[in-house]
This record gives C-alpha cells, sequence and structure tokens, in this order.
C-alpha cells in the first residue's frame, strides 16, 4: 500500500536561499507566446532538455483580481525545485530532482476525450500559443504538512476545457500522467503499489473555477521536470496531491473518476482532499504545516487555513457538503 510519510523535518534535504521573489501582484503575462517566439521555444527545446534550464523569460505585466494571488513571500526557487514528490521517480525528496531528466518532454500532446462534442489533441506548441499565460502566485499545502508559495505561470483550464466542448453528461474530469517505465525509474520499482499511471480527478465545477490552472512555468521560467514538465495541475485549495503532474490525458466523465492515492488507500486519502485542518489525517494533525524553506531549528510553523486561504473564493462549491465525510 502507497502511503504519504509522516511529517517530519528533514533539515539537510532543504537549503535557504536568500533570494525571495516578493511580487505584490497577480500577474497577467497574455500573449506572450506569439508565433515567432514560439519557433524560438522550439529550437531552444531542442538545444537544451527541459528541465529548468530554458527560460521562456515570461515577461509578467497587467495585474489581475485580488484573491488570486498572494503577497506572501514566496518559496525560493532551488527548494520548489529540489523537494518534491513525484514517486514516478522514486518516493525520495530528492528524487525528482536527481532522475527526472530521463523523461523526455518534447515533443508533448495532451489528449481530451470522454463526453466531449470535439475529443481530440492538442500539441504543448499549440496550447502555449492559444492560452493567455498568467503569473499566479499560489500557496501549496502538502497533505503531509509542509507547504511553498510558488509563482506559477500557467492558463486557465476552464478555457482549455471550453475548447473541447464538454456535453451535457461532463460531471467530473480525470486527468492521467505519463506513463514511461523506460523513463520513469519509480514506476519500475517492486515496492511501489501506485496504480500507475498517475490519476487525479476533479468535480466539473471545480475544473471551471478560475483558480485552477495547468501550469508550465514557474519563476517565469519552464517547468522543470521535476516540477510536472511540460504541463501541471494546480488546484491550490486542495492537497498537492490533487496537482497532478506531467499531464498527457483528460477525460471527462458522468462517473466520479478513480485517482490513485484513493487507489491505494481511501480511509487515508479522499476524493475531495480540500485543505481543511478541522480534519486530521488518520495518522497526523493537519492544523499546522511547515513553510518551506524550514529547518530544524526553524521549523517555519504556521497555522494551516481551511481551502489553504481560498475560502472566500471556492467555499461555495461545497455549500451544504459535509467536508469531514467528503474528504
Ligand atoms: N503527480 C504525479 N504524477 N506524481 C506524483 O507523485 N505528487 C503529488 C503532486 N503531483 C505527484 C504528482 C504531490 S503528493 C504533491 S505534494 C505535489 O505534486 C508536489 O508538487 P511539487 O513537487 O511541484 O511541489
Amino acid at each position: 500500500m502507497a502511503t504519504f510519510k509522516a511529517p517530519h523535518i528533514p533539515s539537510s534535504e532543504i537549503t535557504a536561499e536568500s533570494v525571495y521573489l516578493q511580487r505584490r501582484q497577480f500577474m497577467k503575462v497574455a500573449g506572450l507566446l506569439a508565433a515567432p517566439v514560439m519557433g524560438g521555444l522550439a529550437l531552444d527545446t531542442k538545444a537544451a532538455p527541459m528541465t529548468g534550464g530554458v527560460s521562456l523569460d515570461y515577461q509578467a505585466a497587467a495585474s489581475g483580481p485580488e484573491g488570486y494571488w498572494t503577497d506572501e513571500d514566496a518559496t525560493p526557487a532551488g527548494d520548489i525545485s529540489s523537494y518534491c514528490n513525484f514517486y514516478e521517480f522514486g518516493t525520495d525528496k530528492g528524487d525528482p530532482a536527481k532522475y527526472s531528466h530521463e523523461m523526455s518532454v518534447d515533443p508533448w500532446t495532451i489528449e481530451v476525450v470522454g463526453e466531449v462534442a470535439k475529443p481530440g489533441k492538442i500539441n504543448l506548441e499549440d496550447v502555449l500559443s492559444r492560452y493567455a499565460l498568467e503569473e499566479r502566485i499560489y500557496r501549496l499545502r502538502c497533505v503531509e504538512a509542509w507547504s511553498m508559495v510558488v509563482p506559477w505561470v500557467g492558463f486557465s483550464l476552464a478555457n482549455l476545457i471550453k475548447d473541447f466542448e464538454p456535453t451535457s453528461k461532463a460531471r467530473y474530469v480525470a486527468f492521467e500522467t505519463l506513463y514511461r517505465p523506460s523513463e520513469m525509474r519509480g514506476t519500475r520499482s517492486y515496492t511501489s503499489t501506485i496504480d500507475w499511471p498517475y490519476k487525479e480527478g476533479l468535480r466539473m465545477d471545480e475544473a471551471m473555477h478560475p483558480l485552477a490552472i495547468l501550469s508550465v512555468g514557474m519563476y517565469g521560467k519552464t517547468l522543470p521536470n521535476q516540477n510536472g514538465a511540460p504541463v501541471r495541475l494546480v488546484v491550490p485549495w486542495k492537497y498537492g496531491f490533487k496537482s497532478i503532474k506531467s499531464v498527457v490525458k483528460i477525460r471527462l466523465t458522468e462517473e466520479q473518476p478513480p485517482t490513485s492515492w484513493q487507489l491505494s488507500n481511501a480511509r487515508e486519502y479522499g476524493f475531495y482532499s480540500n485543505v481543511n485542518p478541522e480534519v486530521n489525517h488518520p495518522r497526523w494533525s493537519q492544523k499546522y504545516e511547515r513553510r518551506l524553506p524550514s529547518s530544524l531549528f526553524s521549523p517555519n510553523r504556521i497555522a494551516t487555513r481551511k481551502f489553504n486561504g481560498y475560502e472566500e473564493q471556492v467555499a461555495s462549491l461545497y455549500a451544504g457538503m459535509d467536508l469531514k465525510k467528503n474528504y
């Protein structure tokens, strides 16, 4: 049975850096990747693997609505890309940074199927030129009780879903990660019990919520492989495991889709998995979290907020629902 590790403070794994991002605006980077830039990106991508080295040079501009960005200090890029959960590459926090370069992310296509009028595939270049990219500075709260603030670059998931024309039967959205054992040593491990490919799901209204994005970058650069390159989901009011990495398939469904962590341990991990300090994990409290960078001597322990601080924006999605039952 796959389990998350009980929270602890691996001080050795966390390198404090002095670089902090303090942008106080939710920034929009609309229309930056027009066709000529796209050509450049494709060439750059071939010249160097997309493991964090290639700068997309997203130039931020214009601010967006309040509540969709945080002015808390962003976690240094080095911490975000060295302390990761990406079980396809191993279960240690450092494994994804060590081994995810073995995953080839070029070319990349996302297939959208199921309850849609226009099922089909879209390749990454078209994704980048079609959807307006924005910078969203979000908190990310892992179920293991650590958290970060990440300046993502991404676009609204709703915009992509709408383009494939959901039918009236579409009630849920299921996501799948790439499954390529030859490039993902964690999936070849005999001790791994995750049902590959990694699967996640959202209710349709959650997926269409403006906070839900598909991210292609962070800190204004291409997403490092270990953080889910080239495109990953970010749902900031839910525990981090809902934010599935390296997405290749999106299926709209009538029924609630199975998810990897539910399949692995349904008692500990529910479908909703909204961040909630009032509902403890069966093996540990969810009342507090360790904000990275954190160390043994400076644990940086802070109170966890309901819906990870996005209550105002998303609580209405769950009106009348028992969040203890629907954990
Ligand atoms: N997606 C896939 N495909 N495989 C994973 O193991 N781990 C999840 C989530 N997405 C995971 C995944 C978990 S547990 C967390 S907390 C976040 O990714 C971590 O994202 P980060 O490593 O970019 O911080």
